[in-house]
């Protein structure tokens, strides 16, 4: 039977839509320079059209273009914001194709490893009883929220750069990156409950991040495990996480600076197994990509940019039109 399954062949029904995973790849590597930002971000322009298209996140991309996924990722959610509603269902829908892709992970890891001690299955089988509740109950928060199944497209790319085919590195990006990255983003929906005093949201996920941590805390012993008589595999472990985390800091998004989207959620991370030091670091990795001026700046001018082409294809239609 065949082991290590493709992110390219998870199975999906027809209501979801896949997405490329290279524009999340570029934000992780943007520098701190609005010119190469726009640049960057605008060759995406085309192939993100292209993705929106008969989603729910056409209106944004008509409103924003390619810069939408700017406005989205940098700014923090807060209910008084333009388009909180639209940016709560996005990221409703995507926790919820994460917990799907965390389950096909979990699932993965019990049976990509047939070598590997009872205990760790007994580990990932627990996990994939989790995650299949957290789909469930993030389907239910996304209706909740107004949203439906497929409204956005699926990145998968959590799924894509955090899988490994050794299973000490399999559980440091897995179960220590994205599971990580999933308390960060926990911990701000239950202070958003609490900010809009939305007691569903709030009491969902708090049983939710709950698991969560559990499964933090199984990487967090398991790496060591695996690793326990080769400090060479041990560095590796570490440098697969922090290169995982990089790519989940989404150019700053993330980090533990005041204006980050998503906050790291330090206590819990400590809970789950995480050291100072490593806290420390996963800090300073996220705040290596643009400021938030930047990014703002630059989907200020893309914005502009977007509006302009815009305006002139309406006008050469309607000149068109005329002859
Ligand atoms: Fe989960
Ligand atoms: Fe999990």
């Amino acid at each position: 039977m065949k082991r290590f399954i493709e992110p390219n062949e998870l199975a999906r029904d027809s209501r979801f839509i896949r997405q490329d995973n290279n524009q999340a790849t570029t934000l992780a590597l943007l520098p701190d320079d609005v010119d190469k930002v726009v640049e960057m971000l605008e060759a995406f322009g085309p192939t993100i059209e292209q993705q929106v298209k008969g989603t729910a996140a056409e209106p944004l991309f008509d409103a924003y273009g390619p810069a939408f996924g700017l406005i989205t990722l940098n700014q923090p959610l807060r209910p008084d914001d333009d388009a909180a509603d639209t940016r709560l269902k996005l990221r409703m829908h995507g926790i919820f194709v994460g917990e799907i892709q965390a389950l096909e992970g979990a699932g993965r890891s019990l049976w990509d490893f047939p070598d590997a001690p009872w205990e760790f299955k007994m580990n990932m089988a627990r996990q994939c009883w989790d995650e299949a509740r957290h789909v469930q109950t993030y389907e239910k928060l996304l209706e909740h929220v107004g949203g439906t199944v497929g409204m956005f497209p699926e990145s998968t790319f959590l799924f894509d750069c955090a899988c490994s085919d050794d299973p000490a590195m399999r559980v440091a990006g897995v179960n220590r990156s994205l599971e990580g990255l999933a308390c960060d983003v926990f911990r701000d929906m239950i202070k958003w409950g609490e900010k809009t005093g939305d007691e569903v949201m709030r009491q969902a996920v708090d049983y939710v991040l709950a698991d969560e941590l559990t499964h933090v805390r199984f990487g967090s012993d398991w790496v060591k495990e695996f690793t326990k008589d080769d400090p060479e595999r041990y560095k590796k472990a570490q440098e697969f996480r922090r290169q995982t985390d990089k790519q989940f800091s989404f150019g700053g998004a993330r980090s533990a600076r005041e204006d980050a989207a998503i906050p790291i959620a330090w206590e819990d991370r400590k809970d789950a197994g995480f050291t100072e030091e490593e806290l420390q670091d996963l800090s300073d990795l996220g705040s290596e990509g643009p400021s938030r001026e930047t990014m703002m700046e630059a989907a200020r001018i893309m914005v502009e940019r977007h509006r302009e082409r815009r305006a002139k294809a309406a006008k050469e239609a309607a000149a068109g039109a005329g002859k």
